[in-house]
């Protein structure tokens, strides 16, 4: 009885999985077509195993790119949203602290990230207006990382210094002028329509304020080679182009060394 009790929970766990993966065998089912399973007339054994080894890794590659680029512009509740998150833990909370630094917070602002992921941004924002009027707002399109802030800030929010939203950058659920400042790290590149965001951001600044946006350059064009990019445009002209063209300026780009790293970060000033 234990058994079967054993086998249903090991049934359960991979079904949940599959749940979670859906639509990521497409890329197997692709690689491995029908080509996969007949041999040529002139094609040995050995070969035939040889062959279908590689297109098998080739098929496993596929997925896991999928996976991760789906995961990297919006997390999911499967196993490829938990991996990301892990990652962004582990990565980015130096780009979220100098954003963070960046942004000049005095403990009576309004401030907005775009794209939260884990709260790590939101937290050292937080620490800048505990002891001041200010408050920290957020809003990302993954319902995962959604669940994830709150569970990670879940003291700070109580303390209602800190709001979040599950809404797109497109569509900005505040007032027109409500923000000191507003920044985002590893974002832009996921945006569904530059131009809309860019003036959707430049809407809810006020006037003069700054937008800062932190990235590694270096470390997204290795993420982008190893085709982890699917879904997402790294290209910094393309967001700074639309910056000036929809109400922004002195826009810069810069390296700054920050703790024991060197960071990219583009910044912006709103023209109202
Ligand atoms: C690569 S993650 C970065 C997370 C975090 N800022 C970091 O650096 O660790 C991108 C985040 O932006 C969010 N995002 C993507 N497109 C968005 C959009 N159109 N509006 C708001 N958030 C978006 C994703 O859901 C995800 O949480």
């Amino acid at each position: 009885m234990a058994h079967v009790k054993d086998l249903l929970s090991v049934v359960q766990k991979y079904w949940e999985l599959y749940i979670g993966i859906d639509d990521l065998l497409a890329p197997v089912i692709i690689e491995l077509n029908s080509e996969y399973y007949t041999s040529s007339d002139s094609e040995t054994d050995t070969q035939l195993k040889g062959r279908q080894q590689t297109q098998a890794f080739a098929a496993v590659e596929a997925v896991m790119r999928h996976l991760i680029s789906r995961n990297l512009k919006k997390p999911s509740s499967g196993i490829g949203g938990f991996l990301v998150s892990k990652f962004f833990v582990k990565k980015n909370r130096i780009l979220e602290a100098a954003a963070a630094h960046l942004c000049n917070i005095n403990p009576d602002h309004q401030v907005l990230e775009v794209g939260f992921g884990p709260g790590l941004g939101l937290k050292e924002v937080f620490n800048k207006v505990s002891k001041g009027s200010g408050t920290v707002h957020g809003i990302d399109i993954s319902q995962k990382s959604f669940s994830l802030a709150n569970k990670n800030l879940k003291q700070e929010i109580g303390t209602g210094k800190i709001k979040l939203h599950l809404a797109s950058v497109t569509d900005i659920p505040y007032d027109s002028c409500t923000f000191d400042s507003i920044f985002h790290c590893n974002c832009y590149y996921f945006w569904p329509n530059m131009d809309d965001a860019v003036t959707e951001l430049h809407r809810v600044i006020k006037p003069d304020k700054s937008m800062v946006a932190t990235l590694s350059l270096p470390r997204m064009k290795m993420v982008q080679k190893h085709g982890f990019m699917q879904y997402g445009n790294i290209d910094p002209e393309r967001y700074m182009t639309s910056l000036e063209k929809n109400g922004f300026y002195d826009v810069v780009m810069k390296t700054i060394p920050f703790e024991d790293k060197e960071i990219d970060a583009i910044i912006a000033k709103a023209r109202k």
